[in-house]
């Protein structure tokens, strides 16, 4: 049953505080109650994961008197950390029969560049093509949140960096992308993330064993 499992790309996205970084340790609870051994549970988050892929991360979240970051050199930067993490760690992992699990994909490129940035989301889905191709997650977990209520979250867990501090009509056009993507992708669902802690990963653990029950009815 859990070898279900080895192989496969869970992605938890969501504006700020949603509370994917929280949810990934649900995830990662639910894989071990799976018995899936915790060396074969990897972990990774973006823009992020690898050594150049950090760096790009800073250059995103860095501030410079004098110079803007074009929101297309931003763009490029998040499918240039992609790449790296996709063809470094991802896919080496998924192919030694590990489970990963990561904090923001794709979709949060066409919630943030294309609904915040106002990016054409098909100029983004040529990129994507070009430097992923078709790769994508087995499973998407959404965390659904208003921008007030996620920004308060954000704000109270520490200082904002200078994506966060976008006005809210940005996470209302991101909030709106990303609805739209899951609601049209049969591997993603939505979770209410307001509620209480406890009831959203009670939720989470729902959603993962309907997940792993439709593995198995496939086979
Ligand atoms: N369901 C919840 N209700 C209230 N606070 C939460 C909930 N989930 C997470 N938090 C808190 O909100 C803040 C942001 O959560 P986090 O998981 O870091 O969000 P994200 O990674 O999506 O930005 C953290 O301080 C976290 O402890
Ligand atoms: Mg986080």
């Amino acid at each position: 049953m859990s070898n279900l499992l080895a192989g496969k790309f869970i992605v938890i996205e969501g504006i700020e505080g949603a509370g994917k970084s929280t949810a990934i340790k649900y995830v990662i609870k639910w894989l071990e109650q799976k018995r899936i051994d915790q060396k074969n549970i990897i972990f990774t988050r973006e823009p992020g994961g690898t050594v150049l892929a950090e760096k790009i991360r800073d250059i995103i979240k860095m501030e410079i008197k004098g110079e803007l970051l074009q929101d297309k050199s931003e763009l490029l930067l998040m499918y240039a950390a992609r790449v790296q993490l996709i063809e470094n760690i991802i896919k080496p992992s998924l192919a030694a029969g590990a489970t990963v699990i990561g904090d923001r994909h794709n979709y949060s490129s066409f919630a943030y560049q294309g609904g915040g940035r106002q990016i054409d989301l098909a100029l983004i889905k040529d990129i994507q093509r070009v430097s992923i191709g078709d790769f994508k997650p087995d499973f998407t977990l959404y965390l659904d949140i208003s921008p007030e209520q996620g920004l308060t979250r954000a704000k109270a867990r520490g200082k904002l960096d200078r994506i966060e501090r976008q006005e809210i009509a940005f996470f209302d056009r991101s909030r709106a992308v990303f609805k739209n993507l899951v609601e049209n992708d049969e591997n993603a669902v939505s979770i209410e993330a307001e509620r209480k802690p406890k009831i959203v990963e009670l939720a989470i653990y729902q959603q993962l064993d309907q997940w792993l029950a439709r593995l198995e009815n496939a086979i």
